[in-house]
């Protein structure tokens, strides 16, 4: 199937570039509408009522740092692009598969048990759908503040589910592409799909490459669209989930808030707030 890589390498190179384009004019409009003068110049930033644990933020390093590595080491296997890297970038990519996917399932443990879990930030709830059409608005700059309802808005909640889902698939399809661990055949277990439908499981790995590859551009898209709004939208909580800042806090009893559109900050308790 060369002609359907060529045509995936075309369409998301393609995407990339556009997006990139269409955030570089978002970022343009922060700055016409006043928007980043008000954050970085004025500190109108969005506060929280809880201070972040140390262990979703350790989790979510872990999980920055594997992506990168990943998406690295995977587009050189798929392009090697400097020479001799061939066995250390295949080997750092099976070494870092591994980590994010422990990863992942602690991260998932931490939301669903135990006493800090916080799985219900991540559920999106018919409040988040109502608002969901000024959230979009606020994003493109057709409304001067985000109805704020939960402590992620809806589309934070949709991209994070889907960062998870996502990464199932990858694991499930990086592994249909190796036919044996350890001497022990895992073909079956990974592509036992393809005799049902009547696919060769060489076919079945085939395609498999190609839904791997699709979402290795998806993964590089979402996560740059994500690292670029959490910078502009809420600096401080972005310097507070690396480690080297402080997000902004109102231990009021609040819900969390936005600012509002002329510097006057409205706390809510899970109502909408306008300016
Ligand atoms: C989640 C667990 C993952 C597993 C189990 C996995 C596994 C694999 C395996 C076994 C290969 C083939 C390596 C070889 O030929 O020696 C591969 C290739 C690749 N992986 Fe992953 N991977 C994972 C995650 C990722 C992620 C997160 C990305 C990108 C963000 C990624 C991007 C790639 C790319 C671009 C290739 C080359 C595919 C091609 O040749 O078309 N992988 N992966
Ligand atoms: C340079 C890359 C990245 C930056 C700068 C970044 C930044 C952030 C920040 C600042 C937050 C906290 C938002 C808040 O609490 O208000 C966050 C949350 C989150 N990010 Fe990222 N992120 C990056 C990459 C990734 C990647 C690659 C993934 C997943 C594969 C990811 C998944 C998540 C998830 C699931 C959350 C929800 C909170 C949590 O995990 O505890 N991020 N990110």
């Amino acid at each position: 199937m060369p002609e359907i890589n060529v045509w995936l390498d075309m369409i998301f190179t393609t995407v990339f570039v556009l997006v990139v384009i269409v955030f570089s004019v978002h970022l343009l409009f922060n700055f016409l509408t006043g928007r980043m003068y008000r954050r970085f110049v004025k500190g109108e930033w969005p506060t929280h009522d809880a201070p972040l644990r140390m262990l979703p933020k350790f989790l979510h390093f872990q999980h920055v740092v594997c992506m990168f590595g990943l998406a690295f080491s995977g587009m050189y296997i798929r392009f090697p692009f400097f020479a001799g890297g061939r066995t250390a970038m295949r080997y750092l990519h099976y070494f870092l598969m591994i980590v994010v996917i422990v990863n992942l399932f602690a991260r998932l443990a931490y939301a669903f048990v135990g006493r800090h879990k916080d799985r219900k930030q991540f559920t999106p709830t018919m409040r988040d759908v109502k608002v969901a059409p000024g959230v979009v608005l606020y994003y493109i700059f057709m409304r001067p503040t985000k109805p704020h309802v939960d402590h992620y808005n809806i589309m934070q909640k949709l991209v994070y589910i889907v960062f998870a889902l996502l990464l199932f698939v990858q694991a499930f399809t990086g592994f249909s592409l190796l036919t044996t661990v350890f001497g022990i055949n895992i073909q079956p277990l990974f592509l036992w799909w393809t005799g049902p439908i009547g696919i060769g499981v060489a076919a079945g790995a085939a395609y498999s490459r190609i839904i791997h590859y699709i979402i290795n551009w998806v993964f590089i898209i979402v996560t740059v669209i994500h690292a670029y709004l959490s910078v502009t939208e809420d600096y401080p909580a972005f310097t507070e989930f690396f480690g080297f800042g402080s997000a902004n806090y109102d231990f009021s009893g609040g819900h969390g808030h936005e600012p509002a559109a002329h510097g006057a900050v409205i706390t809510g308790h899970g109502s909408e707030e306008t300016a």
